[in-house]
């Protein structure tokens, strides 16, 4: 998000400007940076919270005279008291992420916007760093980590990140609120914010969501908390952007403008799932709605997505809050309904828009108030799902469990090291013809390192990053194999000059071995910035070619990039021996890289997303939004669920430096649904009328859901080298239903397997989630007849029958 200023012109200018200019995520770029938690002492000292009598003492008011303040009394009936004692004024000061405290009252500012996407981040102004705490650990980006496939690792980036935010808040250095994870899907390969988001699978986003929000929220031991409204939060957490979200800035479409027209199918199946198993599964304390309009309607002011779909089916506990300055937008670009500003936040208001991340509510809900557009009662209800978070957080009371978290958490061995190895598990094998990888080190005395990316430092830890403890490029840590020849090859990363590529050439032609660091940077996919094609960018290929050419030792391409790249001369290409693809691989992206390509850890990572040929964005626009094939426009589908054409990789593709072989064990292969009378068949559509099943389908919510397919595989290690191996898990539906997907993820697990070794992986899959087709009408339905499921790309293949009889 991006704050917009009053004037939106000069708002882009500025925007434009940040994104090209390296430091752009030191420079805050709002008025808040000076306002902190206004009890937080500037050097750190002892911190302290609301309900402390000394603090009431220092300020001369009687604590005891305010309810809220009592521990002994539920959150939900402190919040009520607290915001029963503010006048209109003082609660509308609350809406906005700088919150303005009560004095009166004894309540602090506070300033909810903080970020922590992969590392607590200072984008967000309750963050900073200073002398005290000068970086934190900058963990790769997401899109990295999601290739580990590895949900204990999602997990434990989680709370390493959580750890250092809450040293850093007893530090006065940072908020207990972070807008963090990203959890759209990457529906179209151009979209520029790839990077920030765990790929296009909805299932492995929603999964990467609540493993990864558990991280940063769950206070350990209390896990299983009975009441929901009082859990503990070790951090809050915040799941963005709902919902449709995924244009930023197309050939002039910006997400300010865009109108999103989405099928209430693809919303059921694609858009809304991963933010509904980041609710239920993740238990997150917030959901961020997103500037576009979705069917219409501007998300932050739709009742349906906030309040009744979030609020009620969903049942959040935690509170709702804009993209930044997403209101203002309703108004100027939007022009939603003609709205004043006073009818624009009324209308949020009462969708259920708790928390404004900007000043419309400061500036505006008075008025409204008073002109009878919305009442006081939906103000003091967002105030008290606010201040029920805040209550979790011990900010009223404090969390001694966490007290003696300081700087020694900050930037330890064990964070560092914990970035390293999630960069490690998240680098994907594209290609290795001959063992070309890894390479042994004992064999070479000169490398020549090559390529824009060859000396990466701040593009390795992409945006939303903070500052990082130490980065790592991988020319530093290729550097400690051997004798160096380090040629940049391009002058910056759109690579429009070739005069560099004939050193690099000259370097690769005497070096025992040859590695390419190439790819793309924010310059070319970002927030606000999507790409125009999916191809290197300039001369990066001619230079990848030539210097391949003369080569005398083996070549290995390094790929840097979020979204997939249409790199089909190089995987054709004979003088490449290997391609290993790194996404943004964090501050210790560096030693990451030289760990692998010297052997000293086997990859394992699979593509989170698709990578296209680049003819496929020529076939279809970024706006058009549905997932499947539109056959009257000639638009192929989406994302491997819906797209049955060529690919330069496919989704969930990945090697190894060893060979792996599956064996079915064991497996449940049908379900016989027993119906009762309440129970009734349900039609959905076959191509072939007459092969339509007596009982075509029963709706899941029909249904109760408890049939489980249990199976196990055992995955041997048949090579000479140990490894991790990932078993990503598929279902499809039975044959001949019209425009259903071709296959859909149901379940994964990463396992490792020593040399000669073997494990066995079980899976216990339950029908409805795994074996439901979403139909026209938006409703989720568990198909009679012959489902398939397998395993990778068909390494195993069974069949489930499923069949329901009265
Ligand atoms: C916090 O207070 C304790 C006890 O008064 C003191 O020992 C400690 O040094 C203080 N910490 C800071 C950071 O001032
Ligand atoms: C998964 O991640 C954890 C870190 O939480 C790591 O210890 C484990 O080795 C990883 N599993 C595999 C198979 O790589
Ligand atoms: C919470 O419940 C799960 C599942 O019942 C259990 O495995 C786990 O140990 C429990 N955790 C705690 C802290 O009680
Ligand atoms: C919000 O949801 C509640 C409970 O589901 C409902 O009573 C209320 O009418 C809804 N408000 C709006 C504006 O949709
Ligand atoms: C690598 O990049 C760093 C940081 O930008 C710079 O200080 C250093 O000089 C570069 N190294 C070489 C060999 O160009
Ligand atoms: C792989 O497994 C299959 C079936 O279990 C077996 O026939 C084959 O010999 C195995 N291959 C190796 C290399 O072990
Ligand atoms: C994919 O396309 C091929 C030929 O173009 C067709 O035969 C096949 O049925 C299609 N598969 C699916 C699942 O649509």
């Amino acid at each position: 998000m991006a704050k917009i200023s009053s004037s939106l012109l000069l708002h882009y200018f500025i925007v434009a400007f940040l994104l090209i200019s390296a430091s752009a995520r030191d420079v805050p770029n709002h008025a808040y940076s000076t306002l902190r938690h206004d009890y937080a002492a500037p050097s750190g000292s002892n911190l302290t919270f609301v309900c402390d009598p000394q603090r009431y003492n220092n300020l001369g008011l009687d604590m005891t005279t305010f309810p809220f303040c009592d521990k002994s009394l539920p959150y939900d009936v402190r919040a009520s008291d607290l915001v029963n004692q503010m006048t209109l004024s003082e609660k509308v000061l609350q809406l906005g992420n700088n919150n303005r405290g009560v004095p009166r009252l004894g309540l602090p500012k506070y300033e909810w916007w903080s970020e922590a996407l992969h590392g607590v981040s200072n984008v967000g102004p309750g963050t900073f760093f200073d002398d005290l705490v000068p970086g934190a650990t900058s963990f790769p980006c997401v899109i990295t980590t999601a290739a580990a496939f590895n949900e204990s690792l999602w997990r434990t980036v989680g709370q390493a990140v959580s750890t250092e935010a809450r040293a850093m808040y007893n530090l006065g250095r940072a908020g207990l609120t972070y807008w963090s994870p990203n959890i759209n899907v990457v529906r179209d390969p151009r979209w520029g914010r790839a990077i920030e988001t765990p790929g296009e699978d909805p299932f492995v986003v929603g999964k990467y969501a609540a493993n990864y929000v558990r991280g940063l929220q769950d206070v350990e031991g209390t896990e299983n908390f009975t009441d929901l409204n009082s859990r503990p939060l070790k951090v809050s957490s915040c799941c963005k952007h709902f919902a449709a979200y995924d244009v930023d800035n197309w050939k002039g479409v910006v997400r300010e403008a865009f109108d999103a027209r989405v099928t209430e199918q693809d919303m059921v199946e694609t858009f809304l799932r991963p933010f509904e198993m980041c609710v239920k599964e993740g238990d997150v304390s917030s959901i961020m709605c997103s500037y576009n309009r979705v069917n219409g309607i501007p998300a932050c002011a739709d009742p349906k997505l906030l309040n009744q779909t979030v609020r009620g089916e969903w049942d959040l506990h935690g509170y709702i809050v804009s993209d930044c300055d997403s209101i203002e937008v309703l108004v100027d670009r939007h022009h939603w309904l003609g709205d004043t500003n006073e009818d624009a936040v009324a209308h949020t208001l009462r969708a259920g828009l708790d928390l404004d991340c900007g000043e419309y509510y400061t500036k505006y809900v008075g008025t409204s108030v008073q002109q009878g557009k919305v009442r006081e009662a939906d103000i003091d209800k967002s105030l008290k799902f606010l201040y029920v978070v805040l209550m979790r957080l011990g900010f009223f009371d404090g969390n001694p469990q966490y007290n003696s978290l300081g700087k020694n958490d900050i930037c330890s061995d064990e964070h560092v090291e914990l970035a390293r190895e999630a960069a490690r598990e998240g680098i994907v094998l594209l290609k290795n013809v001959a063992e070309t990888l890894p390479v042994n080190s004992d064999k070479i005395k000169t490398l020549a390192v090559i390529g824009p990316h060859a000396n990466a430092t701040k593009a390795m830890i992409g945006n939303y990053a903070g500052v990082p403890c130490k980065i790592i490029s991988p020319l530093d840590a290729l550097s400690a194999y051997g004798a160096v020849d380090y040629q940049v090859g391009c002058g910056e990363m759109k690579c429009k000059d070739e005069t560099l590529i004939f050193p690099a050439m000259q370097a690769a032609e005497k070096a025992d071995a040859t590695v390419i660091i190439a790819g793309i940077d924010l310059s070319i996919e970002a927030e606000s910035l999507d790409r125009d094609d999916l191809l290197l960018p300039g001369f990066q290929t001619q230079l990848i070619n030539q210097v391949a050419d003369v080569a005398k030792g083996p070549v290995v391409l390094v790929l840097l990039s979020a979204g997939g790249l249409d790199i089909s001369f190089a995987k054709n290409n004979p003088k490449i021996g290997a391609i290993l693809w790194v996404g943004y691989p964090g501050e210790q992206g560096g030693p990451a890289i030289a760990d692998v390509i010297f052997g000293k850890y086997n990859p394992g990572g699979r593509l989170p997303l698709t990578w296209h040929e680049a003819s496929y964005t020529d076939m279809l626009p970024m706006t058009s939004m549905p997932l499947r094939p539109v056959d009257s426009l000639g638009y192929p589908g989406r994302t491997y669920k819906f797209f049955n054409g060529s690919t330069v990789y496919p989704f969930g593709y990945g090697l190894s430096y060893t060979k792996f072989n599956y064996t079915l064990k064991s497996a449940v292969r049908s379900a016989h649904i027993k119906l009762n009378k309440f129970q009734h068949c349900y039609s959905i559509k076959y191509g072939d009328e007459s092969n339509n099943p007596p009982c075509p389908s029963i709706r899941i919510e029909d249904l109760d859901c408890k049939d489980e397919i249990h199976f196990e595989v055992q995955v041997q290690n048949v090579g000479a080298k140990d490894g991790s191996e990932v078993a990503i898990v598929y279902s499809k539906p039975p044959q001949g239903i019209v425009a259903t997907h071709i296959k859909q993820v149901v379940g994964f697990q990463r396992v490792f397997v020593p040399a000669g070794g073997s494990k066995t992986v079980k899976f216990a899959l339950n029908v409805c989630n795994s074996l439901r087709v979403i139909d026209y009408n938006a409703y989720s339905v568990l198909p009679s007849g012959e489902h398939t499921i397998t395993i990778g790309d068909d390494i195993i293949s069974f069949p489930v029958n499923i069949n329901f009889s009265n």
